[in-house]
C-alpha cells in the first residue's frame, strides 16, 4: 500500500464487528536508552517481537481508548484527548514504564487521524475508536521494568457497543481489584483477569457482571467494561466515589459534569449492592446503567444478586437517556463545548 491507497471503499459501514477492523494506517515510537523516538505512520501490517520480549512474560501492556466524531460542520472531533493523555500516562507510572510525551501522543494521533479522516463517516451512532497501547519490548526473562517500549496506535470503526439493555450479574466470589492495586490503571492484566468470571456469568445467562470492593465484599465498584451509574428517583446521580480499584473513566467524569448542569444533584460515595437492591424492592424509581469510551451510556436492564433478579427503570423519559443525548450533543457541535473537551481537526 502506498501513502495514498486505502481500504475504505470496501468497507461496510453499515455490518461490521467492532475490533475486528482496522483502518489502513498506524502509528510507531520506540523507546530506547530512556527516550521516545520520533514517530512514524506506516501501513497497518504485523510486527515482529522476540519471544523474549518482556511484555509476553510480564504483563507490561497500557492502553486508551478515546473516539473520534464527524461534527454536524464536518471538522472531525477527538474528544477529550487531553484527558487521556494524562490518564494513559497515571497508568504508565503505576505499571513502571515511561510517560508518553505529550506532543507524541497528541500529534501522532492527530496526524495519523488526518491520514485516516475518510474512516470518520458522518452518522449520528458512528464513531472512529481510536486505540493507543505501550508494550514492553525488552528482550529479558528476569523479572523487571523493561527498558525498552513500543508505543502503537490503532484505529477502529465503532457503532454501539452493546445493542441491547444489559442483564447484569453482581460478582459475590471473584474480585477486580484490591486497594493498593492497579485496579485505576488501564493495563492488560485488570481486563485478562477478569474474562473468567465474565465467561462464567454469560453461561448463566448475563451480558455483563459488576464488581464488588474486595474487602468487604459490600460496595460496588465497577462493571466489566466500563464505570457504574445510578439516577435515583429522576433527580439524584450516584456513583462510586474513585480510588485506586476503579478506573478513572472519562465518559463517568464528562456525565457527572453535565448531570449537574441538568439539574441533577450528583453524589460520588459509596454504593452498597443492599442499599440498591432495598430501594429497587422498596419500589423506588432506580436507573443503573454503564458509562465508557466504547460504552458511552449502556442502560443495565436487570441486576441480579445473590441469585435474585432485579428490574431498573427504563421508561423513555429515563435521566439516563437525556444525559446521553446531552453528551452527544457536545460531541457533534451541537451543543456549546463550555468544558473544551473537543479537539478539533479539519479534515
Ligand atoms: C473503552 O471503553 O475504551 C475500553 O477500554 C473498554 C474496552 C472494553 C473496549
Amino acid at each position: 500500500m502506498n501513502e495514498t491507497e486505502t481500504r475504505k471503499p470496501d468497507f461496510d459501514f453499515e455490518n461490521f464487528t467492532f475490533g475486528v477492523q482496522s483502518t489502513d494506517r498506524m502509528l510507531l515510537a520506540a523507546y530506547q536508552k530512556g527516550e521516545w523516538t520520533e514517530y512514524r505512520i506506516a501501513p497497518v501490517q504485523s510486527i515482529s517481537l522476540s519471544p523474549l520480549a518482556m511484555c509476553f512474560h510480564y504483563g507490561q501492556t497500557v492502553f486508551e481508548g478515546l473516539k473520534a466524531f464527524r461534527m454536524t460542520d464536518g471538522k472531525i472531533n477527538i474528544f477529550r484527548m487531553e484527558s487521556h493523555w494524562k490518564r494513559m500516562n497515571r497508568s504508565l507510572e503505576r505499571m513502571a514504564m515511561p510517560p508518553l510525551p505529550r506532543t507524541l501522543f497528541m500529534d501522532g494521533i492527530l496526524e495519523l487521524l488526518k491520514m485516516e479522516s475518510d474512516w470518520v463517516i458522518d452518522d449520528p451512532d458512528y464513531s472512529l475508536y481510536i486505540r493507543p497501547f505501550v508494550i514492553a519490548t525488552e528482550n529479558k526473562l528476569g523479572v523487571d521494568a523493561s527498558q525498552e517500549y513500543l508505543f502503537m496506535v490503532v484505529l477502529s470503526p465503532m457503532r454501539a457497543y452493546y445493542n441491547k439493555p444489559l442483564k447484569v450479574k453482581v460478582e459475590t466470589d471473584y474480585i477486580r481489584s484490591a486497594r493498593g492495586g492497579a485496579g485505576a490503571a488501564k493495563n492488560g492484566g485488570n481486563y485478562g483477569a477478569s474474562l473468567l468470571p465474565q465467561i462464567n456469568a454469560k453461561k448463566e445467562g448475563f451480558d455483563q457482571i459488576i464488581w464488588l470492593d474486595a474487602k468487604e465484599k459490600k460496595y460496588i465498584e465497577e462493571s466489566g467494561t466500563m464505570n457504574i451509574l445510578f439516577i435515583l428517583n429522576g433527580n439524584t446521580l450516584v456513583t462510586p466515589a474513585l480510588s485506586d480499584s476503579i478506573l478513572d473513566g472519562i465518559t463517568r467524569d464528562s456525565l457527572l459534569k453535565l448531570a449537574s448542569e441538568e439539574g441533577f444533584t450528583v453524589e460520588e460515595r459509596q454504593v452498597a449492592i443492599e442499599e440498591i437492591v432495598e430501594r429497587i424492592e422498596n419500589g423506588e424509581r432506580v436507573e443503573a446503567f454503564g458509562a465508557g469510551t466504547a460504552a458511552v451510556i449502556s442502560p443495565i436492564e436487570t441486576i441480579s444478586y445473590k441469585g435474585k433478579s432485579h428490574a431498573t427503570y427504563l421508561e423513555p423519559d429515563a435521566g439516563m437517556y437525556r444525559l446521553k443525548n446531552k453528551l452527544s450533543a457536545v460531541r457533534k457541535g451541537m451543543n456549546p463545548d463550555t468544558y473544551g473537551w473537543n479537539q478539533l481537526l479539519d479534515a
